[in-house]
């Protein structure tokens, strides 16, 4: 756990707006910028949990572009659009991944997007997953890219958020607006840092300290660095194929570099 000091200003919501409850064992996956690598990233990180023997849930956050059933070529049968209305409980929406032995919470597949869901009943979605949450060693949570109220509110539930970021200063300067509205909101929050697609492990390191030195500067926070993942053409040939990368390259530098975030991660 991170030990931030509070940092300044009003936050928008309000640190005790939103969820009652927080899954301790919950980790969202969050970006400022979308196309950061945020789905494939959770989809390696949950098949990698599940291969050192955690049972593993992975929850298609992402409300306005739902895609880790896209990514992984599932059908399922259920998704969140149906727990949302209320044709279905969120327990009932889950399948099974075979190749990755995990579970999966397919977001919207059909049409239209769940960007527009009140907040209110996004706050019983994640009271739901909460305790959903209990029966998994692990809950990964993709979100929607950026920081919009919606985003923010799912990501309550989470103990730890993983915050993915490129090398591309767009992608720094909005990793680093994630970072700021999360810590007003949720002083203390356990936040860390992904750094994604990065052309070798030390421009990688160099990027994550550009982004540290912003917090602290700025935020007076240091957000601990997760991972360095590297840059590897084996991401989009698996991502093409819907094949999990932790059986097609599982050799691959990418790949590795997941399982090595997901090491440390157990860890702690
Ligand atoms: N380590 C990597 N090396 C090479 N390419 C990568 C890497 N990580 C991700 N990519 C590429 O980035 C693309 C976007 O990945 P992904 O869809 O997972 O991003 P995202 O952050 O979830 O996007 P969105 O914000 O739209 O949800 C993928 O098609 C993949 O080819
Ligand atoms: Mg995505």
């Amino acid at each position: 756990m991170n030990n931030h000091a509070p940092a300044g200003g009003k936050p928008a919501l309000a640190p005790s707006a939103g969820v009652r409850h927080r899954g301790k064992n919950i980790i969202a996956v969050a970006s400022g910028k979308g196309g950061v690598g945020k789905t494939w990233f959770s989809i390696t990180l949950s098949h990698a949990l599940s291969l050192r023997g955690q049972k593993t849930l992975l929850f298609d956050g992402d409300l306005g572009l739902a895609n880790v059933d896209i990514q992984l070529g599932l059908m399922p049968r259920h998704d969140l659009g149906s727990v949302i209305s209320g044709k279905i409980t969120l327990n009932q929406a889950f399948s099974h991944y075979e190749a990755g032995n995990f579970d999966v919470l397919a977001g919207r597949s059909g049409s239209g997007s769940l960007a527009n869901v009140p907040l209110s009943r996004l706050q019983l979605l994640g009271e739901d997953l909460v305790i959903a949450a209990t029966g998994y060693n692990k809950v990964i949570l993709d979100l929607g890219a950026g920081v919009e109220k919606s985003v923010r509110q799912l990501s309550r539930v989470a103990n730890t958020i993983l915050v993915v970021t490129s090398d591309e200063p767009t992608s720094l300067t909005d990793a680093y607006a994630f970072i700021k509205v999360t810590a007003l909101e949720r002083p203390g929050c356990d936040i860390r840092v992904v750094v994604n697609a990065a052309n070798t492990t030390r421009e990688g390191e160099r990027t994550y300290n550009t982004l540290r030195k912003a917090c602290e500067g700025f935020l007076k926070i240091s957000p601990p660095l997760a991972g360095i993942v590297r840059r590897d053409m084996r991401v989009r040939e698996a991502i093409r194929n819907q094949t999990p990368i932790l059986v097609r390259s599982p050799n691959s530098e990418a790949a590795m570099d997941v399982e090595a975030i997901a090491e440390r991660l157990l860890a702690d």
